[in-house]
């Protein structure tokens, strides 16, 4: 709900209440964000700024002052929502709006309205300095305890306006006494968790990579320093948004604390002609005052209605098979078949060929762009593969890697300048490619067109559509903005052609984990690290911004092929099928008992994924502190949970671990299908389960609790 009384905004979510007013001078003056204030005096904040020097002609320093929308240069010198680079500017209410649903952004995903149940205050501020209008937009959903920001400049000039920054949100808050937590990594180790004491200073939390990126994933909370699982005042602040990022986080001089999260104004610059609009990313704001857990099950419930979208929105997600690490690039369609064949009868729904069927593409050094099939190795082309595979009765699933080319390619050699680079530079190589210039119509339309004609062409359900590099040798400053609008656009379009298909994110396994690629694609590969101790980092630290159904996650070889290390098969698959599962090894050379155990994984996977993919999330046990990762999801009406814990190294001769469950119903008693055992729920939940793992290091403990 929004209320507007007295100059004051009053917005309600569920357990959430966002206040903020007009002053007398037109400034938006900032009130309260945080749990929901349920009844109000007169005057919700008293005025509380003072000042003993340089006051603004219109008697405020704005210093002083909780800002929904600041700029820097007169009355405040802190860092600026927006800039004009060196033009002074000065945002006053102009009027505003308050409308039922959410407007789409220009050329940028956002999250939708798909509970009907959102309004939408739009508050014009004008720059009379400049002649410039800012909008700035704040949804509200009744059901949910997220808020989404966005914010449009106009310029009403004659002249050109040149926008320095332009960032989705600010919030000041009135205190300091806050740590934050935010999910920095690297390849093969996406979205750890990094906790640090809010300081005096300015901390960016930001990526300039070109991507949103493996090294910083764009999602921030603020806390109180004590929050846990499941106490404490949790902020979460998420850009819906695949390009370079900024979250910043600036205490002042008298302990207060301006957070602003957006595009990173490091490289960006964008130029406005009269009447031309800029619509920054949308940012969401999260609430929970029950601490990370609180947090993370509003965060992934908002995701999973209103930012995934599309036919798989709510479907159970299909268990596939990967040919990647089963035969990387040397495969012939004999290979192809003979593991799709033996992945049917195993119960598997969808084999994925990976990369390499393309041009001459033998190994990582040529063919990206070349996006027709290899006739020696697939005698039958893509559409004899795909029907063979589908005939069997398994559908068919397709790599690609849209935005790139290889130097050595006949779409590089036809259209060299259809790469990025930059002033005469020879463009950078990475992984032996470069990546396409996605601001070109031309480039964005072949793009469409060569990857469209083959999935209409034959029977493919699933793409995986991967991006493996940064981008260098951006031409101009901005460029990064322009790219990731025409990637938007590129992507709309191909997702839109065939809305049926499965479309899988991927970037060098999670380097574009993101909101805005979400908006297109229900999942993402979470990691290239596929060894389940590993993983059990980074599923964890991912869950505390994305929901399970949001994350690929496949059992591999043993020895992995990357740490080497040999957990059993039933640790492999107990970590993967906590996400959409899958199998990423050659299974034809595996022992029967090895295929055995699949079959019985598969099974187990087709009963409980519905319940993985779309229960609710509770962190039970950190491995980022200890020695044990545990987590546990339960569905809506509590009848069915399911519990993995992980042990990494064994002790001697120490006590059972005890995990308390949580999310279960209060007095009910429930059955663990995997023992038959019997558990009071509030047995599990207060004292806790002993768990007993079996011998040795690498091994999980797993319950199926179907409530009696
Ligand atoms: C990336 C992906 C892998 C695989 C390879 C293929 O690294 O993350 O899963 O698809 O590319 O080249």
């Amino acid at each position: 709900m929004i209320i507007f009384r007295d100059n004051y905004f009053f917005l309600e979510g569920l357990d959430i209440s966002y206040i903020f007013r007009i002053d007398k001078a037109g400034y938006l003056v900032h009130c309260y964000m945080g749990k929901k204030i349920k009844a109000y005096p007169t005057h919700i904040v008293p005025e509380r700024f003072y000042c003993w020097h340089s006051w603004g002609e219109d008697g405020v320093k704005l210093d002083e002052i909780a800002q929904e929308a600041p700029t820097y240069g007169h009355t405040d010198l802190r860092k600026p929502l927006i800039s004009f680079g060196e033009k002074i500017s000065v945002l006053k209410y102009k009027c505003h709006e308050i409308y039922k649903g959410k407007k789409p952004l220009d050329a940028l995903p956002a999250s939708l309205d798909a509970l009907s149940d959102a309004q939408t205050l739009e508050i014009t501020l004008y720059d009379s300095l400049n002649n410039v209008e800012v909008k700035l937009f704040y949804t509200v959903f009744e059901s949910m305890n997220t808020i989404a920001r966005h914010v449009e400049v106009i310029n009403r000039a004659e002249g050109e306006l040149t926008l320095d920054s332009c960032y989705s949100m600010c919030i000041d808050f009135e205190h300091s006494d806050f740590s934050e937590t935010h999910f920095p990594g690297r390849w093969g180790f996406e979205r750890e968790k990094v906790t640090n004491p809010v300081v005096r200073g300015t901390l960016d939390i930001n990526n300039a990579r070109g991507g949103s990126g493996h090294f910083m994933n764009p999602h921030v909370c603020l806390h109180s320093p004590d929050a846990n699982e499941k106490s404490g005042d949790v902020y979460s602040f998420m850009l819906v948004y695949s390009g370079n990022h900024s979250t910043v986080i600036d205490t002042d001089q008298r302990m207060r604390t301006r957070v602003m999260q957006g595009i990173n104004p490091f490289g960006f610059k964008w130029s406005l002609k009269k009447d031309e609009k800029f619509t920054s990313p949308e940012n969401l704001i999260t609430f929970s005052h029950e601490g990370f857990g609180g947090m993370s099950r509003f965060l992934h419930k908002f995701i999973r209605t209103n930012i995934v979208r599309g036919y798989w929105k709510e479907k159970p997600r299909p268990i596939l098979i990967n040919n990647w690490e089963a035969t990387y690039m040397n495969f012939n369609e004999e290979k192809i078949l003979s593991i799709a064949s033996l992945a049917k009868d195993l119960g598997i729904e969808l084999f994925v060929l990976d990369d390499g069927w393309f041009g001459k593409r033998n190994n990582d050094n040529c063919s990206l762009g070349d996006w027709y099939v290899n006739y020696d190795k697939l005698p039958s082309g893509i559409e004899g593969l795909a029907k063979k595979v589908t005939d069997m009765g398994i559908k068919f699933g397709l790599w690609f890697e849209p935005e790139m080319v290889s130097p050595d390619s006949d779409l590089y050699r036809a259209h060299p300048d259809w790469a990025i680079h930059a002033h005469g530079l020879k463009p950078a190589e990475s992984r032996n490619q470069l990546v396409l210039d996605l601001t070109k119509k031309e480039v964005q339309d072949y793009v469409i067109e060569s990857v469209v004609s083959i999935l209409k062409k034959a029977k493919i359900s699933y793409v995986k559509w991967d991006y493996n590099r940064y981008i260098t040798d951006m031409p101009r400053q901005g460029f990064n903005h322009e790219y990731t609008l025409g990637m938007y656009h590129v992507t709309k379009c191909i997702t839109e052609a065939v809305p049926e298909v499965l479309f899988e994110g991927c970037s060098g396994g999670g380097g574009r984990f993101d909101l805005g690629i979400l908006c297109y694609m229900p999942q993402v590969w979470t990691s290239d690290n596929t060894d389940p101790i590993e993983r059990l980092y980074i599923q964890y630290g991912t869950s505390f911004g994305y929901p399970t159904s949001t994350m690929g996650s496949h059992v591999t070889a043993s020895p992995n092929h990357y740490t080497g290390r040999k957990p059993s098969m039933k640790t492999r698959g107990d970590i993967a099928i906590s996400g959409n599962f899958g199998y990423e090894l050659d299974i034809t050379t595996l022992p029967q008992s090895d295929l055995d155990a699949i079959k019985k994984q598969v099974e187990e996977c087709k009963k409980i994924r519905s319940l993985v993919q779309y229960g609710n999330f509770y962190r039970l046990s950190d491995p980022f502190t200890g020695n044990i990762g545990a987590w546990q999801i339960v569905n809506d009406d509590k009848s069915e949970s399911f519990f993995c814990a992980t042990r990494v190294m064994f002790k001697s001769n120490v006590y059972f671990p005890i995990i308390k469950l949580d999310g279960l119903e209060e007095g009910a008693l429930y059955r663990d299908e995997y023992t038959g055992n019997v558990y009071s729920a509030d047995e599990l939940m207060y004292r806790g389960a002993f768990i007993e793992f079996p011998h040795g290091d690498f091994v999980t403990f797993t319950m199926l609790l179907k409530k009696i």
